[in-house]
């Protein structure tokens, strides 16, 4: 697939690399595609091509959302929707504040009854949104070994076909997929990123994931 990277942080450039791994195109957008960090993650990540957000929308088939919970709204602006129209988006963000978290807990900007998701999804109708990769830190996410097996990747949005696209991507970067549903249950899946990011900030411990355990 030709896969566009909205985001040129640790989630875009990781995430990028990990298509790349598994034989797809990928093109970073950013603002400013000649900042040294993305001319540098391009030199050293081979086939990676980077542009404007615009130019990068325009390239995927497949797109990922990886910017600063903040200005989604303006990434997609510059991104400009009718790029995305008919396209499935991965939304890897989370509404996060700018202020400090209080005894390891960060604070959102959403309340429980509403998703950065569901927000995204209304503002891009055309676009098939699903929420995937907020809930695990960047180093973990291509094919991470853990002895007591495959973590689960909790995903969900309103397209199945979408959907499917999506699990198999999970699945090809070694995660269990686990489906919730419609977009509405990104208020569920949004929080685990608070909780994933607790035992770091409290005890810098960032390399966990999270399993499901069934019987
Ligand atoms: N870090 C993790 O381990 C992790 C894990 C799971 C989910 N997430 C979520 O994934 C998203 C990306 O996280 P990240 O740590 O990779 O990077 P980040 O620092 O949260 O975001 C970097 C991206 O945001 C864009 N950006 C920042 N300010 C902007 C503005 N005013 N206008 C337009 N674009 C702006 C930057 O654009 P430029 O390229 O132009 O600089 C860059 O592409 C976040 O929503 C985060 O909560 C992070």
């Amino acid at each position: 697939m030709k896969v566009a990277i909205l985001g040129s942080g640790d989630v875009g450039q990781t995430l990028g690399a990990g298509f790349l791994k598994h034989g797809h195109q990928v093109m970073m957008g950013t603002r400013d595609p000649k900042k040294p960090e993305v001319v540098n993650w391009v030199k050293e990540t081979p086939g990676a091509t980077a542009g404007t957000f615009a130019e990068a929308a325009s390239f995927g088939e497949l797109i990922v959302l990886a910017v600063l919970g903040l200005v989604v709204e303006q990434v997609i602006r510059l991104a400009d929707p009718a790029n995305l129209k008919g396209k499935t988006l991965i939304d890897a963000t989370n509404p996060i504040t700018d202020s400090p978290p209080v005894d390891g807990v960060l604070e959102f900007t959403t309340g429980p009854n509403e998703s950065a998701a569901e927000q995204l999804q209304a503002l891009i109708p055309e676009t098939h949104v699903v929420k995937a990769f907020n809930s695990v830190g960047a180093g973990q996410m291509i094919n991470p070994h853990y002895e007591q097996g495959v973590p689960t990747m909790f995903y969900c949005g309103n397209d199945e076909a979408a959907k499917k696209v999506v699990s198999d991507v999970i699945q090809q970067f070694g995660w269990e997929p686990f489906d919730c549903g419609t977009i509405i249950a990104a208020r569920a899946l949004e929080p685990l990123c608070i909780l994933w990011c607790l035992p770091g900030f409290r005890q810098n411990l960032w390399t966990h994931a999270f399993k499901v355990l069934t019987h």
